[in-house]
């Protein structure tokens, strides 16, 4: 499969509210495709932003493999802000970890992750 139909835009911004990469994509057929080359350079995070979803997703690559993981608290669905060493909510104060688990409440479940995959140098963020 090729996923050149998928790509749209590989806009890198520098965004408010977190100085992680962004890249503005839109998603079709419930799928997201980011050039491998995002992470060029040794970034080994950045965010995904797109207009199908309310909260930015954040990439995580570890290795040869990608983690993706929804922006929104689990508390009262707050967006999350990102930062170099966890995933803060500003609205009550909860703390996450880069595998989305809960370090402090008064969120008690673990951040949504969703699936991915690589085909032809694009990463795949399966937003079902
Ligand atoms: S919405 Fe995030 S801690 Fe309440």
């Amino acid at each position: 499969m090729s996923c050149a139909g998928l790509m749209t835009a590989g806009l890198v911004l520098h965004g408010c509210g977190t100085a992680m990469p962004i890249i503005k994509a839109t998603a079709k057929d419930e799928k997201i495709g980011i050039p491998l080359s995002s992470f060029a350079e040794g970034k080994t995070m950045l965010v995904v932003r797109t207009a199908q979803l309310e909260n930015d997703i954040l990439i995580i690559k570890k290795e040869d493999n990608y983690h993706a993981i929804y922006l929104q608290c689990t508390h009262e669905g707050v967006g999350l802000t990102p930062t170099s060493q966890k995933i803060v909510c500003t609205a009550h104060g909860s703390v996450f970890d880069f595998d989305g688990n809960v370090l402090k409440e008064p969120a008690l479940k673990p951040l949504k992750k969703f699936k991915t995959s690589v085909i032809d140098n694009n990463l795949i963020i399966s937003l079902t």
